[in-house]
């Protein structure tokens, strides 16, 4: 394990070369007691975790990190992080990156270029005794050098498009636009501005959409975000249908 912290402001960072998964490890942290925030990195994982499930496949040459962070808001207003920190690994990777990048998010919080995924999240609670605060592990996955092959999606990397990225370099700048993006949610009370950047990076309203939601698949159009960041979808019928939990296909 090494000490990152000199790369980067204060915060402590942990390095690994192995691990099973940086949100495994930063939730066993938590559980025992480590104050956060602090961030998990490892250059590589067994048994990285996706969304809903699923593996995410994790060899050397990508960043694998995950964070631990006390938020001050929980239910409805947490669900808002999701959108947060998509806007910050967009800002994170357009900050670094040495060519321009067509970047664009994907409900709830996929980062995409050109339509074939670049990078996923992958939020989770912590139960920590704590009657106020919301203890979280933000986990994010960027293929930096390679992308995985995952059946029924397009996945590609930034060194496809040249865009030599630096693992270091591009953890040290999603530290701060994390940072910064949290601080301007402000716990879930300045949504408004979050959903409004959020939706100018993704796909245009009145795009045709196919959500699966369980084992029902939907198809429709995107009619925005509501109020909490559930996703907007209008069906045939004009009606609107909100999707909390779910995958654009
Ligand atoms: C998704 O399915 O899109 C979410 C992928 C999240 C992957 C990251 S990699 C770092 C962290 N550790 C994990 O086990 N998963 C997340």
């Amino acid at each position: 394990m090494n000490d990152l912290s000199n790369k980067t402001s204060t915060v402590r960072i942990e390095r690994f070369e192995t691990l099973s998964s940086t949100n495994e490890h930063a939730k066993k942290c938590l559980e025992n007691g480590d104050r956060s925030p602090f961030w998990i990195v490892s250059d590589e994982q067994t048994g990285g975790r996706g969304r809903q499930g699923r593996d995410w496949v994790s060899i050397k040459g990508n960043l694998y990190a995950s964070t631990a962070q006390t938020i001050n808001a929980n239910g409805g207003k947490l669900s808002g992080l999701s959108l947060v920190t998509a806007l910050a690994v967009y800002d994170a990777i357009q900050q670094v990156s040495r060519s321009s990048l067509e970047l664009t998010l994907k409900w709830p919080n996929d980062i995409l270029i050109n339509e074939a995924k670049l990078g996923g999240i992958l939020i989770e609670n912590v139960s920590v005794p704590d009657a106020q605060f919301s203890h979280v592990v933000i986990g994010i996955g960027i293929n930096i050098q390679s992308s995985p092959v995952v059946e029924g999606r397009d996945t590609t990397c930034l060194a496809n498009y040249e865009s030599f990225v630096t693992r270091d370099d591009l953890l040290a700048a999603l530290i701060e636009t994390l940072k910064r993006w949290i601080k301007r949610w402000d716990a879930g009370n300045n949504f408004t501005e979050i959903r409004q950047a959020w939706c100018e990076k993704a796909a245009p309203i009145g795009a045709h959409l196919s959500v699966r939601v369980g084992q029902e698949r939907l198809t429709g159009k995107f009619a925005g975000l509501d109020e909490n960041g559930a996703l907007k979808l209008e069906l045939k019928d004009k009606s609107i249908k909100l999707i909390t939990g779910g995958e654009i296909l």
